[in-house]
């Protein structure tokens, strides 16, 4: 089979096209973005523009089976996915696999999961076969959001609330296997870690691992602009990190699954594996 990582120059894809690699089992594989140029061997090369659907014809023709991976743009994403989703099936991709995002929905305004929402929409209802693979809250993500909340001894929240952090490497092995596997059509998969650690409970973690003092406090919406706005940070960043705390207080990543290890061959490395690898105690 020929199998499309469209996005195969972020983190997840490379992650994914090296997972690919070690279980191709004589696959071909074709990394899809706008800098081509920076996708490794083996993976063929081919430029794609989810802004330019008409690049993306040219850039999945040919494929069996594709994995979209939506770009980090958070105000086109939404158009984005469907635009990708649309050239995939005119293309005639047969297997559609898109990356979403755990606590996907349906939602006015600007909601994390609304753009991936409407992506899962259009591939059920266009794609010939397809599979969605859910991904829960990066712990690479947190570990970067912990080292910056240990400079004020303080890790913010909207409400005490429970996420299942996964490692990115987790979420590339569970991607390529779907991607070289049978059996996927229809299904919805959730990548999750091994547990579902409260706020509380991950600033303690992190307190650990630092050798410094953390405390979990929740604050409110107002509270959290204001904080982030004197910290000069630009208004779309604010804004995502709002989103990101909302999504977190309403329970969209409290959900624990053992796709990880089902898809991707190995249970899914526990939050400590990461801050530990990230976060330096003083005595380190
Ligand atoms: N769950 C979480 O905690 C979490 C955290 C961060 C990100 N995410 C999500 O995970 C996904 C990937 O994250 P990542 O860390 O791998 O991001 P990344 O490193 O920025 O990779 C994004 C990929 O999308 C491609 N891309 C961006 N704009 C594009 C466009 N207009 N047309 C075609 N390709 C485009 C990029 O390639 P070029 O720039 O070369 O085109 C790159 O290959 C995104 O959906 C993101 O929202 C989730």
């Amino acid at each position: 089979m020929k199998i499309g990582v469209s996005g195969a120059s972020g983190h997840l894809g490379r992650a994914t096209v090296a997972e690919f690699v070690q279980r191709s089992g004589g696959h071909e594989v074709v990394g899809i973005s706008r800098t081509p140029e920076t996708i490794t061997a083996p993976a063929q090369q081919r430029f794609g523009d989810y802004n330019q659907p008409e690049s993306l014809a040219e850039a999945y023709a040919g494929l069996d089976r594709l994995l979209i991976i939506p770009s980090l743009d958070a105000g086109k994403r939404g158009a984005q996915n469907v635009a990708a989703i649309d050239a995939a099936v005119k293309a005639g991709v047969k297997h559609i696999v898109f990356m979403s995002a755990a606590g996907a929905r349906q939602a006015e305004g600007p909601v994390l999961g609304t753009p991936y929402w409407w992506g899962e929409q259009r591939l059920i209802a266009t794609a010939p076969a397809w599979t969605i693979l859910r991904m829960n809250f990066y712990a690479e993500s947190f570990a970067q959001q912990a080292q910056m909340s240990l400079a004020q001894g303080v890790l913010a929240g909207l409400a005490e609330n429970r996420v299942a952090f996964v490692a990115r490497g987790d979420v590339a092995a569970a991607a390529a296997g779907i991607l070289i596997g049978d059996g996927h059509a229809g299904a919805t998969y959730n990548a999750t870690g091994p547990e579902r650690l409260s706020g509380g409970e991950r600033a303690a973690l992190v307190a650990e691992i630092a050798g410094r003092p953390l405390a979990f406090l929740v604050i409110t919406e107002e509270q959290l602009r204001a904080g982030l706005t004197q910290a000069s940070l630009p208004e779309q960043v604010v804004n995502t990190v709002i989103s990101i705390q909302t999504s977190f207080a309403e329970g969209a990543f409290d959900i624990l699954t053992g796709d990880v290890e089902r898809l991707g061959g190995w249970p899914p490395k526990p939050l400590r594996d990461v801050l530990a690898a990230t976060l330096k105690s003083p005595s380190a």
